[in-house]
């Protein structure tokens, strides 16, 4: 569904991204786990149309997605709930959700409200309230139920843990799993190893820019270069 090809990408003259190749296919949980700086938000970035690459190919559905506004791949089903999670403070939860539907024109937008309730019943009680009144936890599952409304096909998530308890980070991460039993492939990207590798059918390591290890999830979590790397084993 999603296939990337020696992507390079960088900000001024400096190089970020050197040949990173990944896949994600339909119905497939990925991971890309890596250290601080490694490179993973750049990598998103490129992928969603945020940062134009300068080598490499982004193909999603078979069809090219580089040099395309990132709206159109928004359109088209590919959907990133970005690191800072960028919600409209002041505006309720229910606006906020609103707001991710907005691609899909005059549509009616009651079924997929009631949908991300079913998979964030909190933020049916909050509905009314103001996104900034809202606990870490809550604003995650709001980015996420935002992202949702734009019925992705492919839903990429940067760091959703961040900041949040075990507890907490467990709850979005099993919503991820209901997400994709839904039928939504999901890139997962993440400096917490272990919780990423726990859910993901397959995993990329990201190192200074390069992939560096890939394989399935459980594999991962046994290899013990991400033991000692990312898992502090
Ligand atoms: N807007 C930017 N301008 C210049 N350098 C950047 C910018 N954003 C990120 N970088 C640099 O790119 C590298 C990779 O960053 P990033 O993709 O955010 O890593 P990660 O998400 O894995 O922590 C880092 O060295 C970072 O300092
Ligand atoms: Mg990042």
């Amino acid at each position: 569904m999603l296939h990337v090809e020696g992507l390079c990408a960088g900000y001024h003259r400096l190089q970020i991204l050197h040949e990173v190749g990944l896949r994600v296919g339909a119905g497939e949980i990925v991971a890309v786990v890596g250290g601080n700086g490694a490179g993973k938000t750049t990598t998103l970035k490129a992928i969603a149309g945020l940062l134009a690459p300068t080598s490499g190919t982004i193909t999603f559905d078979g069809e090219p997605a580089t040099g395309v506004r990132p709206s159109e791949l928004v359109r088209r089903g590919l959907v990133l709930v970005p690191e800072d999670r960028a919600l409209f403070g002041p505006l309720t939860v229910a606006e906020n959700l609103r707001m991710g539907g907005w691609t899909r024109g005059r549509q009616p937008l009651e079924e997929d409200l009631e949908q991300v309730f079913e998979l964030f019943p909190i933020l049916a009680e909050r509905r009314r309230q103001p996104a900034e009144t809202l606990s870490g936890g809550q604003q995650q599952m709001l980015a996420i139920g935002r992202a949702m409304m734009a019925r992705p096909r492919l839903l990429m998530l940067d760091e959703p843990s961040t900041g949040l308890s075990p507890k907490l980070t467990w709850a979005v991460l099993e919503a991820v799993q209901r997400i994709r039993e839904r039928g939504v492939a999901v890139l997962l990207v993440e400096q917490n190893a272990a919780h990423a590798l726990g859910i993901a059918d397959r995993a990329y390591v990201l190192e200074s820019g390069s992939i560096v290890l890939t394989g399935q999830g459980r594999e991962l979590v046994r290899d013990d270069r991400v033991r000692a790397a990312y898992l502090g084993l």
